[in-house]
């Protein structure tokens, strides 16, 4: 059966269907443009979709089409890649099967970012047997946790990423917020030549902090416009998907409201002027839109220094958001919080694991530089071994000259020392400094961790970690 035009729209109202048993509650919107990726089973519990990775094309530079390595929805004979890919759209509980086929020249993986899957489906170097050029994988899960994750290849990611092959997965569940629009912004940026095409050349800092792009891009597109209500409440559902930069993010006038974390809602939201978000990390925000009808805001992202004396290039607008309309209601009060959260129960005799990061600069121009996990360099690692449900604090010592975005797959962690409490499965190492969080282990399995600088985790910051059912 064909089912791009007979499908797709009832996954749609199904999405309305949920959205609307919360008043105003908005559909997730996804990447402009884009559609959910259709699912082939009417069952409402369970998602079954297919994902085909290979050559599209891709304009980042308007009328200067690219090639690109991109994911398309092979439920849809009429689809094509798109960067990023077609978003995978479910609720918690949903069970999913996503039988996916590579076409692109080389190996490859799916990895589902942030989502506590089983560990044969996780799609990591240490998880399965690389996908072959014309081969297939069948991936599966059930989504336990509503927030916001992405996907993409777990192979030579500095360059498949790069390519354009990522795309973002929301799970709805008990976090509806009365909302004019829930919007997911995926925020990357790629190095193009003036003819639009993606540019071959790697640089020696590319590789030392992750490649620097001349492009900033809101879901595939330099400087989108963003078309709001004036007076809105808007949710905006961050991702940071570059290879090596961070973006300091902020719209001018407004506060940014910070509801949830990479893992879900936090207990209790805070207000912030700017956010920054690391390679990999997502913030799930409520933002006031005020204004009147023909204002514009502008979302920009401004510097951080990230070390290695990366220069100040001043505040960059990344989006354009234009009033319209106002609303006919003003937004209602806000609850005090919405996550559920529990402390994980950690005392002095927690058991306590260090984790000690370093790069080593090449001594040689043609040299790589190359990047350490407690002196060792992936793939030559001792795996970290601790049993399922054991609680731990993991300590990680930036001893590096900048910062390293520490990933976990397979669960979340609770980062301490900080105020807020909330669930994270990324957590920016600031450059000669210490992050300390909290982990239960719940997943038995073989899983990696590592820095979300893809530069760096290809070079060696990455390791393993073995959980062992007793
Ligand atoms: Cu987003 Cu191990 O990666
Ligand atoms: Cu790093």
């Amino acid at each position: 059966m064909r089912l791009s035009n007979l499908l797709w729209p009832t996954v749609l109202s199904a999405a309305l269907a949920g959205a609307c048993a919360e008043a105003r509650s908005a559909a997730v919107e996804p990447p402009l443009g884009a559609v959910p990726l259709i699912d082939q089973d009417p069952d409402p519990d369970h998602i079954e979709v297919r994902i085909v990775a290979g050559s599209a094309r891709w304009e980042f530079l308007s009328g200067k089409p690219a090639d690109v390595w991109a994911y398309r929805d092979g439920n849809d004979p009429e689809s094509a890649g798109r960067v990023p890919g077609p978003m995978l759209l479910g609720k918690v509980g949903d069970r999913v099967t996503v039988h996916f086929r590579n076409e692109l020249p080389e190996e490859t993986t799916i990895h589902w970012h942030g989502i506590r899957i089983p560990a044969p489906s996780d799609g990591s170097n240490i998880s399965q047997t690389p996908v072959e050029p014309g081969g297939e994988f069948t991936y599966e899960f059930t989504l336990t946790d509503a927030g916001t994750f992405w996907f993409h290849p777990h192979l030579s990611a500095d360059v498949q990423i790069e390519r354009g092959l990522y795309a973002p997965i929301v799970v709805r569940g008990n976090d509806d917020i009365a909302v004019e629009a829930d919007r997911v912004l995926v925020l990357d940026d790629v190095k193009v030549e003036s003819n639009g095409a993606l540019s071959q050349t790697i640089t020696s800092l590319d590789l030392m902090v992750g490649r620097q792009g001349n492009v900033l891009l809101v879901n595939g597109q330099k400087q989108p416009t963003l078309s709001a209500n004036a007076g809105a409440r808007e949710r905006w559902r961050l991702l940071n998907s570059a290879n090596g930069t961070f973006f300091n993010v902020a719209v001018p006038g407004r506060k940014l409201r910070v509801i949830g974390w990479d893992g879900g809602l936090l207990s209790k939201p805070y207000e912030v002027e700017t956010l920054l978000l690391a390679p990999g990390e997502r913030y799930d925000l409520l933002v006031e839109l005020g204004g009147t009808e023909g204002e514009a805001l502008e979302l920009q992202t401004s510097y951080y220094d990230r070390g290695h004396a990366l220069p100040d290039q001043g505040a960059r607008t990344i989006a354009t958001v234009e009033l319209g309309p106002p609303v006919e209601e003003p937004p209602t009060a806000l609850p005090e919080g919405w996550g559920q959260i529990d402390p994980l129960p950690v005392t002095d005799t927690t058991p306590r694991r260090m984790f000690v990061l370093t790069e080593m600069e090449p001594e040689l121009p043609d040299d790589e530089p190359r990047f350490f996990i407690n002196d060792e360099s992936f793939p030559v690692v001792t795996p970290v071994v601790t049993s399922r449900d054991a609680i731990e604090i993991w300590e990680v010592k930036n001893d590096a000259e900048m910062d390293h975005p520490f990933h976990l797959h397979g669960t979340f962690f609770q980062v301490l020392d900080q105020p807020h409490l909330g669930w994270k499965d990324t957590v920016n190492v600031p450059m000669k400094s210490s992050v300390r969080f909290a982990v239960r282990f719940d997943n038995p399995g073989d899983w990696m961790f590592h820095c979300h600088i893809l530069e760096h985790a290809e070079r060696g910051m990455m390791g393993v970690l073995n959980v062992v059912a007793p």
